[in-house]
């Protein structure tokens, strides 16, 4: 089922728009469409290679993704050019546990050739964490994994309030605390 696709529109989506995308929430037939091709471009298939051999091999393939777990989808979008909008990028939260710990969601981003290496990264990282904690209701901590050799998904992680707490066999795992956990006995934000 898709969800129709909602505008975003918060504090770190300013950046975004200076330079000319923007975020929207959802799902719709555009994205699955364009997903398979997005997901050959070289710099994705070499760090996540699943994406082009399983996730968004083709358009229903990226629609089955969608549908068959529950997911909160956010794109970054290039402004409209007669008419159409062209994904440049993807963030999505997806409902996943992981064991010994109470994160419920884990997360991952891609950002394609269009958005890519102009330092969009941490706007758009923060734009969609912003959004999903009112849209989901949830204060709890996000989790991720990736390679121990993507620096510059490393890096941003680091920016984005994510802490390690495990590197086994290349990979990293990592924490986003959410604020039910920063909060102290006495209910404060520490
Ligand atoms: C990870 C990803 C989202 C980062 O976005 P980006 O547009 O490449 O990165 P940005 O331009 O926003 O820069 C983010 C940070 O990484 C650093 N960085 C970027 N490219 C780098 C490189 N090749 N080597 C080292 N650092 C690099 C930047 O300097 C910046 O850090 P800083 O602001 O502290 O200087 C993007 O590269 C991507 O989609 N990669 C493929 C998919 C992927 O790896 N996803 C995550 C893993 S599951």
């Amino acid at each position: 089922m898709n969800t129709p696709r909602r505008f975003v529109e918060n504090i770190h989506t300013t950046t975004l728009e200076d330079h000319g995308f923007r975020v929207y929430s959802g799902w719709d037939e555009e994205v699955e469409r364009q997903l398979p091709a997005l997901s050959r471009q070289k710099h994705i298939v070499q760090s996540t290679e699943r994406d082009s051999l399983e996730r968004f091999t083709s358009p229903e393939a990226a629609h089955r993704w969608y549908d068959d777990h529950e997911r909160h989808v956010y794109t970054l979008d290039t402004a409209p050019k007669l008419g159409r909008s062209a994904v440049a990028g993807i963030i999505w939260f997806g409902r996943s546990e992981l064991a010994d710990s109470s994160a419920e969601y884990t997360f991952a981003i891609r950002l394609y050739e269009a958005s890519q290496g102009k330092r969009l990264s941490t706007s758009f990282v923060k734009a969609a964490h912003t959004d999903f904690y009112q849209q989901a209701q949830y204060e709890g901590d996000i989790w991720l994994q990736t390679d121990t050799t993507n620096t510059p998904a490393l890096s941003l992680y680091a920016k984005t309030g994510y802490e390690v707490i495990d590197e086994t066999d290349g990979r990293i795992t990592m924490i986003k605390p959410g604020a039910a956990s920063s909060q102290n006995d006495n209910g404060l934000i520490q």
